[in-house]
């Protein structure tokens, strides 16, 4: 068998004035990224090359556009006159032909990639227009499909549809195949005599009919993968359906979680086997958790690797560049931030830890603080192996604590600690016997008077 090759046009062109946001409506993200891009996933899962069909202006649109997918061709729709239209506005990429084209919505970004492939199916047997249909609860809006078994006449949009064929549950989720031997002879075909004088790709089914071609439709096997984004209601109902998904995939990868509804995930979070994520954990992009970790309640991680048989939290906080190596302990409210903490080490209570290496097995006492900024630049702590760090300890970069140094409790490190040293920086303790008594008898007096 010969490998058909494929070209598909993303349209991406939408106002989205529902979405009430200054923001493109693709550019909105659920599970950490753009809807576009998780659409571009799907695309490039398939295979072939991508057009993309932006709006005017849309800079910020082809920006996250080519980050995803940098090979993209993206195309303005100058004007937004319909589908076909929009298709349209990738004429030159389609003039380069290819076996089969599909076309895909950027606001539909549950779409899978196994769905892709069974709509360019009937194209490979044959057939010049592939639809794949669903059937809503509520078919309001959608485009009708008219068949007669599996033969597909026509599809109609609601605005143009008969009471009859709106009566039709099998509607048209908006993907949609085309014979790349046929695709613009027939786009070029579709007029705009419809209620909203709009070009609509839908449209090409009747015509190849017309024309002595084939129609398919192919339904899909899970409804929630063609919902659309049109609304902020929408974007999170879609971002739910992507947080089960997610979670579903870790669960069945050997990750125990007890409350997994309670857990948000990223497109790319990244936990192993035998690890626990326990209740009311957020996960930011690009974060890596290896076999055996506990992230405990209520933790918050973006940009970070977790290493084997660390635990992390209750109440953690790992921003981007933490990278915990194995058996590391971080406790509650200890904040970690461009820093790399070596096997063994602990910060179990209260800290702040930025632009740091922090060595293995060194102990960093509750409160103790990195204070790498100096108001302009950034400065780097580096604590060595075996090291001490005694409570509510400021460590003022750049600054190097040596390997099994100490310091003393509420010390303000300013100079390097030399390996094994002990580093006190505080006022020394001055006692007064017998004052509280004389002060409180003054007092007392005063008090009277
Ligand atoms: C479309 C289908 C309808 C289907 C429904 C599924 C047509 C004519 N109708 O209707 O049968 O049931 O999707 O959701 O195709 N777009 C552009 N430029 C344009 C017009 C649209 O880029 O000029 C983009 C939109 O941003 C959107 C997509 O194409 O991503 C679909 O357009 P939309 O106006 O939402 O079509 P529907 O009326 O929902
Ligand atoms: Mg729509």
């Amino acid at each position: 068998m010969t490998v058909r090759s494929c070209l598909t046009v993303v349209l991406a062109a939408g106002e989205g004035t529902r979405m009430r946001s200054l923001r493109a409506k693709v550019l909105h993200a659920v599970a950490g990224r753009p809807l576009v891009a998780h659409v571009l996933a799907a695309v490039q899962a398939t295979g072939g090359r991508v057009a993309v069909v932006v709006g005017p202006g849309a800079d910020a649109v082809t920006a996250a556009v080519k980050a995803v997918a940098p090979d993209a061709d993206v195309f303005v729709q100058a004007e937004r006159r319909g589908t076909a239209h929009a298709v349209l506005a990738a004429r030159a990429a389609l003039e380069q032909g290819a076996d089969d084209i599909l076309v895909v919505f950027a606001d539909t970004p549950l779409i899978r990639p196994e769905t892709l492939a069974a709509l360019r199916a009937p194209l490979a047997a044959g057939a010049a227009v592939s639809v794949l249909g669903f059937r809503p609860a509520d078919p309001t809006g959608y485009g009708r499909l008219v068949t007669d078994g599996d033969d597909l006449f026509a599809i109609r949009e609601e605005k143009d549809a008969s009471a009859e064929e709106r009566a039709i549950r099998l509607c048209n989720a908006g993907l949609m195949g085309l014979s790349g031997a046929h695709a613009l002879a027939l786009l070029d075909r579709i007029g705009d005599a419809n209620a909203k004088r709009e070009f609509y790709l839908t449209d090409a089914v009747a015509l190849a009919r017309e024309s002595g071609f084939r129609a398919a439709v192919t339904e899909a096997i899970d409804d929630s993968e063609v919902l659309g984004v049109n609304t902020q209601a929408q974007l999170a109902e879609v971002g739910a359906v992507l947080q089960q998904r997610l979670r579903g995939a870790l669960l069945d990868a050997g990750v125990t979680m007890a409350a997994p509804e309670t857990v948000h995930l990223c497109f790319d979070t990244t936990i192993a086997h035998d690890v626990t994520i326990e209740p009311y954990v957020v996960f930011g992009p690009g974060v890596s958790v290896e076999e055996g970790a506990v992230i405990k309640a209520f933790s918050h991680l973006e940009g970070a690797r977790v290493g084997r048989g660390a635990l992390v939290g209750p109440y953690a906080r790992l921003r981007p560049g933490a990278v915990l190596e194995a058996d590391v302990h971080i406790g509650n409210f200890v904040e970690i931030k461009a820093a790399t903490v070596e096997t063994g080490a602990k910060a179990n209570h209260l800290s702040y830890i930025g632009d740091a290496r922090i060595g293995a097995k060194a102990n960093v006492g509750a409160g103790t603080i990195t204070c790498n900024y100096d108001g302009v630049l950034k400065h780097k702590t580096d604590i060595g192996a075996g090291a001490f760090i005694g409570s509510n300890s400021s460590l003022v970069a750049p600054v190097k604590i040596g390997d099994g140094a100490y310091v003393g409790s509420g010390s303000v490190i300013t100079t390097d600690v030399p390996a094994d040293g002990l580093a006190v920086a505080r006022g020394r303790q001055t006692v007064k016997q017998g004052w509280a008594a004389r002060w409180r008898a003054i007092a007392s007096v005063k008090k009277k008077s």
